[in-house]
């Protein structure tokens, strides 16, 4: 039996665990990004610490079991850019061992193409935006539409009038789940710096878009059902 239930700060370091162990389409990042610590501080770090009232958890009997990390006002968090800027000097990421590989490529990458540097939209219709990540045991069974649901109850009892995502475009599991949720694309995928399939193939970005009130979320998301 899973519960969704509000963040609290006992959760920290489980809910930093489980981004480090399912942020590439769900499995560990660890194979090209070998530092936990800057990992999680850059994708965790603001929701837990900064504005813990939009987070929630999914727990079982023994622990959690995975999140949504939410932020009502995308303006107030630090950009993606800015935290791995943040990161890069403190953790020295361009000369560490386990994510010197991957800075580098990404900064070749840059050099080559235009790439998207940062997975937000500014845009005063979709001010919100949300981080979700299962670990393997809690998937299908309807918690990441629980935890939805959550966040959904969170934003409409703050005012805000809709949210966006991002996610690879080739994990295609999630974006059938968050078109399932009334979620919309937004845009084309975009090339992401440094960021391969393990068959080598470069990576996207691709922007979602969800208006809360829109007939589409208040199908999809079923807000009225258990
Ligand atoms: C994506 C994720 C959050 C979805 O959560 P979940 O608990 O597995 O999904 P649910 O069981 O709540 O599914 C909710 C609905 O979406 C539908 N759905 C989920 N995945 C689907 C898919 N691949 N194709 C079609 N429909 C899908 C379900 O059928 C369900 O429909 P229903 O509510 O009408 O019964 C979860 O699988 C996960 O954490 N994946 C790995 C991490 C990840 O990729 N995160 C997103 C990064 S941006």
């Amino acid at each position: 039996m899973v519960t969704i239930r509000p963040y609290r700060a006992t959760d920290r370091e489980k809910v930093r665990e489980i981004a480090f162990e399912t942020g590439f389409m769900g499995e560990s990042v660890a194979w090209y990004w070998g530092d936990m610590r800057s990992f999680s501080d850059i994708w965790t770090a603001y929701y837990t610490d900064l504005e813990p009232e939009s987070t929630f958890v999914a727990e079982d009997a023994d622990s959690v079991m995975g999140y949504l990390l939410g932020c009502v006002d995308t303006k107030r968090a630090p950009s993606p850019l800015s935290a791995i800027t943040h990161q890069l000097i403190r953790r020295q990421l361009l000369f560490r061992f386990g994510t010197a590989g991957f800075i580098w490529r990404s900064i070749w990458d840059l050099l080559r193409n235009p790439s998207v540097l940062s997975g937000e939209v500014s845009d005063p219709r979709w001010p919100s935006h949300l981080h979700i990540n299962l670990l393997p045991a809690a998937r299908g069974n309807g918690t990441g539409r629980r935890l939805m649901q959550a966040w959904l109850a969170r934003m409409r009892s703050v005012g805000s009038p809709g949210c966006h995502l991002g996610v690879f475009a080739e994990n295609t599991n999630a974006i059938a789940f968050f078109r399932h949720m009334g979620f919309e694309l937004y845009g084309h995928p975009l090339l992401v710096p440094g960021m391969r399939l393990t068959s080598g193939a470069r990576m996207h970005l691709q922007l979602m878009v969800l208006t809360l009130d829109s007939p589409a979320a208040k199908q999809g998301n079923g807000a009225d059902r258990p």
